[in-house]
């Protein structure tokens, strides 16, 4: 873990950063990945914010979250490079993305989660969220034949 955090820049996102980003979502989600334009919309949104993991100039990993009612803010998606992914770096951006949530009064973080995707419920599991209820329907593209996602929730 070391030496990642030791190369590891944190910093937020420039609209330049689209282009790297949009490359990164689709090799990190091999079912629906968010469009470029649908990844424009959400870092651009009215009080969303983010964190964006670079390593050797090289975008590795980005969070972005959204504010939904009073102290509660929603992460619309976290997603890190499959090169480098189980270093740490996951774990590093769930960690500052929740720490802007509490800068900005944040109580309670929640999320969406494909039902299917089992590595990213666990990691999310393990970072103390808890499934709080399922969406029938929630994504457009099926994925293991469920459009399903699981909301999960954890208090800050
Ligand atoms: C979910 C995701 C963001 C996690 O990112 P990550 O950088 O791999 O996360 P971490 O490295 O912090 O943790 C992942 C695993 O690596 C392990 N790990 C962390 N540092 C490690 C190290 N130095 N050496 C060995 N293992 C390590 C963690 O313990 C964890 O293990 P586990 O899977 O057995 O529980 C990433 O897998 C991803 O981008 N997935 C595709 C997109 C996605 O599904 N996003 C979520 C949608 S809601």
């Amino acid at each position: 873990m070391a030496n990642v955090t030791a190369l590891l820049i944190l910093r937020h996102f420039y609209p330049e950063d689209i282009a790297e980003i949009k490359r990164l979502e689709n090799q990190a989600f091999t079912v629906g990945p968010y469009s470029r334009r649908m990844l424009r919309k959400i870092f651009s949104s009215p009080g969303a914010f983010n964190v964006i993991a670079e390593e050797e100039k090289k975008i590795m990993g980005y969070a972005v979250a959204m504010p939904m009612e009073q102290g509660v803010f929603d992460i619309e998606s976290i997603a890190v490079h499959p090169d480098s992914q189980k270093k740490g770096i996951g774990a590093i951006l769930l960690f500052e993305i929740e720490k802007q949530m509490k800068q900005r009064g944040g109580k309670i973080s929640i999320l969406e989660v494909r039902d299917k995707n089992e590595s990213a419920i666990k990691f999310y599991k393990d970072h103390g969220y808890e499934i709080t209820g399922h969406l029938d329907n929630y994504y457009s593209l099926k994925h293991n034949e469920s459009r399903g996602a699981y909301r999960m929730a954890k208090n800050l």
